[in-house]
This record gives C-alpha cells, structure tokens and sequence, in this order.
C-alpha cells in the first residue's frame, strides 16, 4: 500500500493474477450466493462459514480445498459450479487445540454430496488420522448429488470406510444443523457423538413420504427424526440443543474432556480448590431402600463444581453417562438412576453405558462408577428383545477397558448387576461402598420369599412371618461388610470423603498399564 492507501504493485503482470486469486476468495465465500444465503437464514440457520467461524478460535481457521468444484456434465450441471463444491473444510484450533473440520454448505446444491465434496472430506480425516486430532463434522445436506448417482454413494462409502479407520483413533463428533437423511446418517452413526438442533435438523434412513408408502403411517419429519426424537426415544443423538449457538458452544465443552488422539491423555483443566465439604453426601440415601434419590446429587456433590457434562440426558434416563472432573482431570461417569425404574439395567441403559464406557476406554479417559442397581428389568418385552445380548454389551465393555476404573456402590448392588457394574471380578481397580450398601444377590423380601418359603407358608400369621425373615436376611446381607471381608470391596467409607478417597485414588492409579491378550480384536456381542 502507499501513502493513500492504494495497492502498490512492482509488476503489472503480478497484478492482475493477484487479483484473481482475490476474485476467486471473494466468489467461494458467498457460496450458493446471496439469494440462498438469505433463504438460510430465514429458517433460523446459519451457514457453513458462519458456523465454523463459531466453532473455532477466532482467526485460526485454515481453509483447504477452497477452489475444489464438481467434474459432472450431467443434467446441465457442467454449467452450474460453486467454488467449494458445498463444503467447507479446513483446520483451526478449538479452546487452543488443533481441530479438523467440515461443514456442508446447503447453500450450494442443497448441501448435496458430490464426488469432489467426498474428496475434500476424505482429505480432512487423512489429515486428522495421521497428525492425531479430533474431527467435527457440521452436516446440513440433502444427501447424495442426484445428478452425480454411483459417483456420489462412492463418495459416502469413502467416508463411512474413513470414519470406521479413525474410529478410536481420533475423537470424531458429528453436528446435524439441516436435513440428514438416507445411507448419509451412517457417517454421523459411526462417529463419538452426535449433537442435533431442535426444529432444524432431522435424520432418518427414509424419509415420511416413504415411509407412508411402505407402512401407511403419517409421520412428519420433525416426529420421525427430529432432535428430540432422537434425544428420547431412539437414542441416536447424544445432544439435543435449541439452537445452533448453544449446539457449538456445548461441542467445544466436550471436547475439553478428550485428548487429541488415542495416544494422549487429556490435559488438566485449571482447578481451584473452592468446593466445600461435601457433607450433603451423607444425608442423600434414604433410610427406605424403596424411596429414590437423585444419582445426580451425588455426581455433582463429588466432582468439580459445574464439571458435569452429561451425555444422552433424555435417552435411558435409568442410567446416567457423562464427563467431569476430579481437580481438573477429566473422569467419564457411569451411573444407575434410583429416580427412574429404581436404577434397573435394561436393554437401552446397557447399550447407553456399554458405548460410553468404550469411547471413554479408547481415549484413555478413566472410569467412575456410582452404583445402586436392583438388578435388569425383567419382562417379555426385555428378554424378546434380547436384554441378554444388550446386557452383555455392557458386561463385555467394562471387562475390556483397561483406563483406572473405580466404583462407588451408594445402595443397591444386587445379583448379576452387581457383577456388571464394574465389579471388582471383571477388573475394577478400587471399589468402594458406602455403609448405606446392599451387596447381595437380591433385595431382602425376594429373598426371604424363596429361602423360608416353608416356614412362611406354615406361619400362622403369613404378613409377619415374611417380615421376620426379610428383616433377617437384611441383617446378614444387606451390607457392605461381607463383601469387604472378602477384599471385593477395598474400603467402606462414609458419603462425605467420596470425593477426597477418589481424587486420591485416581491419582494412584495414573500410572496404570494394563493390556488384553494379544488378539485382532475381540467379538463384542453386537
Ligand atoms: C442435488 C439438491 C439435492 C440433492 C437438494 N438439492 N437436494 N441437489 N442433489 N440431493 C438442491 C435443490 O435442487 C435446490 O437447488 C437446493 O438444493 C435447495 O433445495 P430445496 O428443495 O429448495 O430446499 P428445501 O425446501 O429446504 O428442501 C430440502 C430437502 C429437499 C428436503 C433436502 O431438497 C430434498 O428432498 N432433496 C432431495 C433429498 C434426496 O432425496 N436426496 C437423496 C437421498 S438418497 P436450488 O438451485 O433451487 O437452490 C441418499 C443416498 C445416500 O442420499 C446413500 C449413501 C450410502
């Protein structure tokens, strides 16, 4: 520049190819134009470049691929290109940390994915795969390039094939903020997690016109395959968020509980020992064994204060998963819920906690289970829709995780539940108990009804004999005590030093190396 503010140049010829380098930047950043810029916004939408410039520290952002356009000839479309192909992509740094993205870009053929969009994608997670650092994948697309055809599904296959090869290497997260829908959900499937915006996003495999075709039901598009359909009843998304500023800002939270890579180990958060003695501890467990409580208090009563990020909130609310941290360093958290089906496991609670257990195995990221569990749900509905295999999904889970695994068992830990719930026997490093701990093969009336079956049924008065027995069976086993004689149970220790014996805990076990037999890979029971 001179003086006056004008671009100086030493070569004419210089000059004009500047100039169309800055041409083409300017064209790729208005996307599919004004028009349909315009047309984003109005349903509450932001766009790719908006989005991204969100989610990234601020001019950190490192854009590849900019120029990349289609190659079809198709339906009049070697006519129509848009520099970018409909998807953004690139590298920046999220709170610091180097991240890899993507965002499509419905304002260019509806987002639609081409042969040269799979590319840049594909691109991306190469990059990310080989320097070791998350992905988040913005999706807003209405699937495959229809004037593309095999070109495109070829397109989808590489990035399926791309996400399973990265899956436990690099932390993947998926970010559904428009329509996603037919063989395109697989790719967000396969990825960590999955973070939807109320209203604006949908996914589902076919959509309502087919389905009405195929099984005759009216269903709109929000109910098939909205957030908070996906948030609650299918348990496809882990985040269900109102609007798309609070989806990224919650997607930045998450990823400050990773590490980059399955090499690393997350890094500490900045911790400032302000939490009080957490005495509520001691009073949360009701003198009752059938009144609830709310596991939550007991989380948060225990890691640092607002640490708690809970994971798939709506979904199997009889569990709860989630990330927090222990003076800064980051735990994955397992809990039954009392409050809803009394804590029981069943089908959709196991495969909850089953792949959370393992994102957390695979990152390195350590275990602490809060247990109080009746047992699995029993039931036509559980067993014919094999809460057998679905239960061994979880058991299989926790076996094969080899980070420090802890658990706590506030109450109840009955029959195989006790077992699965990281149990000592299937490689738990400390398990402690509350004194309020039930560790015994079922609750007491159960119990008492099938051992004094006789001697109830011969009582004269049938309501106080059952009585009798049950308050005997609860002296002998409804406690942590034969289960800590046995060294199944490394300590009993009052509610309120929780906190305190796990800091330490973890802390013993940082150093922790452990390793499965050598093998290609276990047979999860899918
Ligand atoms: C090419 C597409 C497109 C597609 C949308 N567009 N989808 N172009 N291929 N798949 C274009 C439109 O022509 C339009 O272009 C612009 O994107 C915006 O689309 P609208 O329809 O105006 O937007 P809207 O009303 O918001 O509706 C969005 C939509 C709808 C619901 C996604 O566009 C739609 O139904 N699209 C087709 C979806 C589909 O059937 N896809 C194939 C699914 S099968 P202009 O120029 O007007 O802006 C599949 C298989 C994947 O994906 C298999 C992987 C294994």
């Amino acid at each position: 520049m001179d003086d006056s503010g004008k671009k100086i140049f030493l070569n004419h010829g210089s000059e004009k190819k500047f100039q169309r380098l800055e041409d083409a930047n300017n064209e790729a950043l208005k996307g599919g134009g004004e028009r349909r810029i315009e047309i984003q916004h109005k349903k509450g939408k932001l766009t790719a470049r908006e989005r991204l410039s969100l989610l990234l520290d601020k001019g950190s952002f490192h854009e590849i691929g900019k120029f990349v356009t289609h190659r079809s000839a198709e339906f009049g479309l070697e006519k129509e290109k848009y520099l970018g192909d409909g998807v953004v992509t690139g590298y920046g740094t999220i709170n610091g940390r180097l991240t890899y993205v993507y965002a499509q870009d419905f304002t260019v053929f509806g987002g639609s994915l081409s042969e040269s969009h799979a590319v840049k994608i594909v691109k991306i997670m190469d990059l990310a795969l080989k320097n070791g650092a998350p992905i988040v994948g913005i999706s807003d697309s209405g699937g495959a390039r229809i004037q593309e055809g095999v070109d495109s599904l070829g397109g989808y296959a590489d990035i399926f094939y791309k996400n399973t090869l990265a899956s436990g290497v690099v932390p993947q997260i998926s970010v559904i903020m428009g329509p996603c829908a037919g063989g395109a959900v697989y790719s967000p499937a396969i990825t960590d997690f999955i973070f939807m915006v109320e209203h604006t996003s949908y996914m589902f495999v076919t959509g309502p016109k087919v389905v009405k075709t195929v099984t005759h039901e009216e269903v709109t598009a929000e109910e098939l395959g909205g957030a908070s359909t996906h948030s609650s009843k299918s348990g496809v998304t882990h985040f269900s968020e109102s609007n798309e500023i609070e989806c990224i800002q919650k997607v930045k939270s998450l990823l400050s509980y990773m590490p980059q890579n399955c090499e690393e180990l997350t890094a500490a958060s900045d911790y400032k020992d302000s939490l009080a003695i957490p005495g509520i501890l001691n009073e949360i467990v009701p003198d009752n064994p059938e009144e609830a409580y709310n596991i939550k208090d007991v989380i948060l009563g225990v890691v640092d204060p607002d640490s708690f990020l809970e994971v798939q909130e709506e979904f199997a609310q009889n569990i709860v998963i989630g990330f927090g941290r222990l003076e800064g360093r980051s735990v994955g958290i397992v809990a039954n819920q009392p409050m809803v089906l009394a804590g029981v496991l069943d089908i959709h609670a196991s495969q909850k906690a089953a792949r959370f257990v393992r994102f957390c195995d695979c990152f390195n990221i350590p275990l602490l289970v809060f247990e109080d569990v009746p047992g699995f749900l029993p039931g036509t509905h559980q067993e014919w829709n094999g809460i057998i295999t679905n239960g061994a999904k979880l058991l299989y889970a926790f076996c094969e995780a080899t980070v420090p695994r802890i658990t706590v068992i506030t109450r109840k830990a009955y029959g195989g539940a006790y077992d699965v719930m990281n149990s000592k026997h299937i490689g738990a490093d400390m398990n402690f108990a509350w004194p309020t701990a039930e560790i015994a093969v079922m609750g007491a009336k159960g119990a008492a009804e099938i051992i004094f079956k006789k001697e109830i049924s011969k009582a004269r008065d049938y309501e106080k004999e059952l009585t009798r027995r049950e308050k005997d069976y609860i002296e002998k086993f409804a406690n942590p005590y034969i289960a800590a004689s046995r060294g199944f149970i490394d300590e009993v220790i009052m509610p309120q030093s929780t906190r305190e014996k796990l800091i330490a805990a973890f802390e013993m076990l940082q150093n922790k190396v452990d390793s499965l037999p050598k093998k290609k890979h276990g047979n999860i029971p899918l």
